[in-house]
């Protein structure tokens, strides 16, 4: 009789288990991974639910068993029998949930201690997040700066977050991880991506109107590929700034300062709708009846001089006024360059 019952238990809790497991396993519940550090994070995340799965199925099991072989007869009043401790049982579900539990901390604190290390040598990547766009600096290599994150597969890279404003959230599901970006202090986190391939990037902390726009792409390319790209970009960087490269200058920062990501310019093929559409400036230069270069170079340092109807005022970062004088020079004449065009 009682081998029977444990017998019964048994398949019970293994068809209970069965379906449990087909819940958590087919349903796809988390992003694929594309880092080191996502894949600790899942290996942690299956070993918790592995013993979840199986002490749920054990007292589902129990219970299920319990009501249907217990159950008291119709019109039975009595009380159940007497029950007493039992000693040997009770040091079991202590001591077996104290392993667990211990096992659990243990795996977890080697895994958020080994997706902190960087190595001796990673990759350098400082973040600045604003309302309501990320820019991305390469401190090693001549501080190239973009706001299309691009890193090398299998190297770890160090990100130092900051934040202009307020508070944003730097994520990306496939590596796993969220690190806020807040104001005053830096922030870091460290991401080794290990397969070739195109993300989103997510601000995941309500930042104001645009958050639900503030994202932005992490391309995973080869080392080669990865090199060829910053050679490239460091070298036009650097070649940048006076004489006839004004505008061309221009474009690049209307790119790396975020500003495509508010604003419509044909120019730069951005299609933000957060702020004014930029291909009407010649028109809102009319309506303020200010000459369109000075329109221009106000609106930018003084955002809140002049407001388009249908725009609230306070929406635009005010921080563009501390931009170095020749490169608000270079982004005012793109904008004149590419309203002329426009017109
Ligand atoms: Cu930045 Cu939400």
């Amino acid at each position: 009789m009682r081998r029977g019952a444990i017998f019964q238990l048994t398949v019970l809790s293994l068809v209970i288990a069965g379906i449990v497991t087909a819940v958590a396993v087919i349903p796809h519940w988390l992003p694929p991974t594309a880092s080191e550090q996502a894949d600790r994070i899942d290996f942690v995340f299956w070993y918790v639910t592995a013993i979840c799965i199986v002490i749920y199925a054990i007292v589902i099991a129990v219970l299920l068993f319990s009501s249907w072989k217990f159950r008291a007869a119709p019109d039975d009043d009595s009380d159940g029998a007497p029950l007493h401790g039992h000693t040997g049982l009770e040091i079991a579900w202590t001591a077996i949930p104290f392993a667990l539990v211990t096992s659990m901390a243990i795996i977890s604190a080697v895994v958020l201690a080994r997706n902190d290390a960087t190595g001796s040598d990673p990759l350098r990547v400082d973040v600045t997040a604003q309302q309501f766009a990320w820019t991305f600096k390469y401190p090693q290599q001549h501080g190239l700066t973009t706001n299309i994150l691009r890193l090398p597969i299998h190297r770890p890279t160090k990100f130092s977050l900051q934040a202009l404003d307020v508070i944003h959230s730097f994520w990306v599901p496939e590596f796993g991880q969220k690190q806020d970006a807040v104001p005053g202090i830096t922030t870091n986190l460290t991401v080794t991506p290990n397969k070739i391939g195109t993300y989103p990037i997510i601000c995941t902390e309500l930042c104001g109107l645009g958050h639900a726009v503030m994202r932005s792409t992490v391309v995973v390319m080869s080392q080669q590929d990865f090199d060829k790209w910053a050679k490239a970009g460091s070298q036009a960087a650097g070649g940048g700034g006076g004489g006839g490269g004004g505008a061309a200058a221009g474009k690049t920062l209307f790119m790396s300062n975020g500003c495509n990501a508010c604003h419509t310019l044909k120019a730069a093929n951005a299609t933000g709708k957060i702020g004014p559409d930029l291909d009407k400036l010649p028109q809102e230069a009319q309506t303020a009846g200010v000459p369109l270069e000075q329109f221009i170079h106000e609106s930018i340092v003084d955002p809140n001089k002049y407001i388009e109807k249908g725009y609230p005022k306070g929406v635009m970062p005010e921080n563009f006024a501390s931009l170095p004088k020749d490169q608000l020079d270079s982004l005012v004449s793109f904008l004149v360059a590419s309203s002329k065009g426009a017109k």
